[in-house]
């Protein structure tokens, strides 16, 4: 098991660039996938869950070619072929990892298919509910079938002719959202998705990016069955959720300042700058693109928190940012309330459990509540020795808690950050030591196109 530990921080990079982001990346390889032609994908988030997908697509029928190799983070530009809507029946299970992403999303793809096939996967995703993907799929259908009452992977997708629904969410989630309506391709008609809060719209502007019409009305998204998407060159934005853990490092440092670079500013996804500022940061962004997904530069001057409440709609805004702003909340002045989060009982880990865990061995005073919790701000934190519960957000946020702690931080199993942040290691060192100008830094724009052959292998 491979383990990173963190300490006092010794300065504040000027700037980063984080890699890509992780819910465009399994979008843009699974709509690729599904398109008739070629699609490169520019910035691509080589990580271990949207390998899955691409693996997955792969054993789909799709073809991929590796077009640019960073040291150090992977894959970051790729082209994959598709031959269309109708994908080719796996000659095996399909592995998806770590990544709910992965088979929920696919779950909808496969619903539309004339075959079987079966999904698997680690397991913490082995644990985790299927049910909201099932019950809506099977209303369309798919006949999908997985273990005991939450019907957890592995699954078997048993798709075919679909029926368009009208569903309402019982919970807000992206991925459900996202899984009805990739069905909803595969269904003469219109499937329309009622959201009870809005969550990250990514299926939806790469359907228009993909040239799929779809509309939203309130807080109903609908598409029509029979659109197949279009083949088209696309640039994913660096991952707001990966550069979270920087902005809360500086925002929670008086005097710092850093600029991370070239990020997802998708307003479904940037409820993290809202609260610090709430917090006290001084926060600022601005847009250099603002075609398909919005993207550009956010800069953080660190000062004195302040406690807050984060709830209600803003919860799926930041569902994957909580455990870092629990750690800023830690940091800050008073008590901070986290509520309306139970979903992050269902996530990699236990979300709620993990964090007032690991905040408590820090020296924190934390009340857990079922769909919640509430930190005091200001204790003095004490370093400790911490399992990652395969979490890669547990271990890079506690990976931060550490630089404010006194003596060392441990962070156990920390192989799972490789989930979503390839290169996490490297950005934290500077942190930790200062740029002494020996290491260096990956940073994708600044890195000259090579063609990695060594890459050009078959996936498994
Ligand atoms: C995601 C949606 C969210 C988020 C996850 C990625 C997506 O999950 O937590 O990391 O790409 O659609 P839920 O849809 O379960 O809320």
């Amino acid at each position: 098991m491979a383990s990173l530990k963190s300490k006092k921080l010794k300065s504040i990079p000027a700037e980063i660039t984080v890699p890509g982001d992780k819910s465009i990346s399994h979008r843009s390889a699974m709509f690729a996938g599904m398109a008739k032609g070629t699609t490169v994908i520019d910035g691509f988030l080589p990580s271990e869950d949207c390998l899955c997908t691409v693996h997955a697509m792969q054993a789909l029928g799709a073809t991929m070619e590796p077009l640019e190799e960073v040291p150090g983070i992977g894959l970051v530009k790729l082209a994959i072929t598709g031959n269309g809507m109708k994908l080719k029946a796996p000659e095996k299970p399909v592995d998806c990892g770590n990544s709910g992403t992965t088979i929920r999303l696919l779950s909808g793809i496969l619903a539309g298919q004339d075959f079987k096939t079966e999904l698997f996967g680690d397991e913490s995703l082995s644990r985790r509910p299927m049910k909201r993907v099932a019950d809506p799929l099977g209303q369309m259908g798919a006949k999908i079938t997985g273990q005991g009452e939450k019907i957890c992977a592995p699954l078997t997708v048993d798709g075919g002719s679909l029926k368009p629904i009208y569903y309402k969410l019982p919970v807000a989630s992206a991925q459900v959202k996202s899984a009805v309506l990739l069905a909803g391709l595969f269904a003469p008609g219109k499937t329309t998705v009622v959201e009870p809060v809005p969550t990250r719209n990514h299926t939806e502007r790469l359907f228009s990016h993909f040239g799929i019409k779809w509309l939203r009305e309130d807080d109903c998204v609908s598409v029509y069955g029979g659109q197949e998407p279009r083949a088209t060159d696309i640039i994913v934005p660096g991952d707001i959720s990966s550069a979270a853990f920087w902005m809360v490092a500086a925002a929670a440092t008086p005097g710092a300042q850093i600029t991370l670079k070239n990020v997802g500013l998708n307003p479904t996804r940037t409820g993290i700058i809202t609260v610090l500022l709430r917090m006290g940061a001084q926060v600022s962004s601005s847009e250099t693109h603002s075609d398909g997904e919005p993207r550009g530069n956010i800069v953080v001057k660190g000062g004195d928190l302040n406690a807050t409440v984060i709830g209600g709609a803003e919860i799926p805004n930041v569902i994957d940012e909580l455990p870092i702003l629990a750690v800023a909340a830690a940091l800050a002045r008073g008590k901070t309330l986290i509520r309306d989060a139970s979903e992050l009982r269902v996530k990699e880990t236990d979300r709620i459990a993990a964090v007032a865990g690991h905040l408590r061995a820090m020296g924190v005073t934390v009340t857990e509540h079922p769909d919640g919790m509430e930190i005091e701000g200001g204790a003095k934190l004490q370093g400790a020795t911490l399992p990652s519960f395969g979490d890669h957000r547990i271990a890079m946020a506690f990976l931060v808690a550490g630089m404010f702690a006194e003596g060392t931080t441990t962070l156990e199993g920390s192989e799972c950050i490789a989930t979503s942040y390839p290169g996490f290691e490297r950005h934290l060192d500077l942190f930790l030591n200062g740029d002494t100008g020996d290491r260096p830094i990956p940073v994708m724009s600044d890195i000259p196109q090579q063609l990695a052959a060594k890459l050009s292998q078959k996936a498994p």
